[in-house]
């Protein structure tokens, strides 16, 4: 028999070998009890006696060589554990589904609020979550020693003192104004900050859509019509809208507007505290020491502004009693919307 032969052969069978089994198969093809090196060193015996050392030495070497190949061959198949599994493929299955996610609540809620903006002409405008003392403040008439500057004073960044976590998505109201000469319509989405004790309806981050308008000859009755139509947007057109005076910094005259109870439409039940009515915002014209800040002429001028915290309307909407449940990840919540 031709050793050379043989060993072509073997290197032939190991390559087809796909699987640990059929591996097996192979080392007893040529290392069993009946294998074909057994017979070679079986048939030994039958030579002359002067070709029995070089033919056993030969025979010797083949099966060396036989067993790293073969053990070689073992741990690639135990590494790519892949082409045993190819050989496993079941055609017949289903395929295994991609997954969709979907948006987050707030973000859809976002998304409704500025397409009902855009629909009236507002353009979506975008500020910094850090931002400067004076555009949080004093920019919109909050000076430092006013007692409103209490309620959302907030998270200053170390090393920067004149730089904060904005506590209010008004600041941009600032930026645009430096920025653009009226006309302006514009609603800013986004995130704040303020330093709240964590609870049912409270965080330290949350999310605002801010709006403001300023041309000539805006009025009060502007800033009516169009929160109105928004509310009966997002709250369905049977829903009442009330104006209560309020004080902010930045506008004069200010309001807080409340909506109808949409659970007991007004009658009063837990939802609405008895009251009947639910405050979804804080509004006002535009105050003259905010467009003196920003260098308009207040004598040409008039504006409105108005601001919402986006969890309370979703929370209002959708009937969502803790506040909390937005951020904690948890897809049997996320996947109702
Ligand atoms: N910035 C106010 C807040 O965070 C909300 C607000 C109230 C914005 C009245 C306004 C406004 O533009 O006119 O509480």
């Amino acid at each position: 028999m031709d050793i050379k032969l043989i060993q072509a052969q073997i290197e032939n069978d190991l390559a087809a070998v796909t699987s640990l089994q059929a591996l097996e198969e192979v080392r007893i093809k040529y290392l069993g009890r009946k294998g074909l090196l057994a017979e070679l060193t079986g048939s030994i015996s039958g030579l002359a006696l002067e070709q029995r050392g070089a033919f056993g030495k030969e025979v010797n070497v083949l099966k060396n060589k036989l067993l790293s190949l073969i053990e070689e061959k073992g741990k690639f198949l135990k590494k790519s554990g892949s082409v045993e599994k190819k050989e496993n493929l079941d055609v017949g299955l289903p395929g295994i589904a991609q997954e969709l996610g979907g948006l987050h609540p707030i973000t859809q809620v976002i998304n409704e609020i500025c397409a009902i903006f855009t629909r009236m002409g507002f353009s979506v405008v975008q500020g910094p979550e850090i931002e400067t003392e004076y555009n949080n403040f004093t920019g919109l008439n909050i000076p430092l020693e006013h007692p409103s500057r209490d309620a959302f004073d907030t998270f200053y960044l170390k090393n920067y003192p004149k730089l904060l976590l904005r506590s209010h998505t008004s600041p941009v109201q600032v930026r645009a104004m430096k920025a653009h000469q009226p006309p302006l319509a514009i609603v800013v989405p986004g995130r704040v900050y303020r330093p709240d004790a964590v609870d049912a309806s409270h965080l330290f981050m949350f999310h605002q859509v801010e709006g403001f308008l300023v041309d000539e000859n805006v009025k009060f009755s502007d800033l009516k019509g169009i929160l109105e139509l928004f509310a009966k947007s997002v709250f369905g057109q049977d829903i009442k809208m009330r104006f209560r005076p309020h004080f902010f910094p930045f506008t004069e005259p200010s309001a807080e507007v409340d909506i109808s109870c949409i659970i007991c439409k007004g009658s009063g039940c837990s939802v609405c505290g008895r009251k009947g009515w639910l405050e979804i915002l804080g509004a006002g014209l535009i105050h003259p020491d905010v467009f003196k800040q920003v260098g308009y002429d207040s004598k040409k001028y008039t504006g409105f502004a108005f601001g919402m915290g986006i969890e309370r309307i979703a929370m209002l909407k959708y009937g969502i009693n803790d506040i909390r449940l937005f951020f904690e990840n948890d897809l049997r919540f996320l996947k109702q919307f």
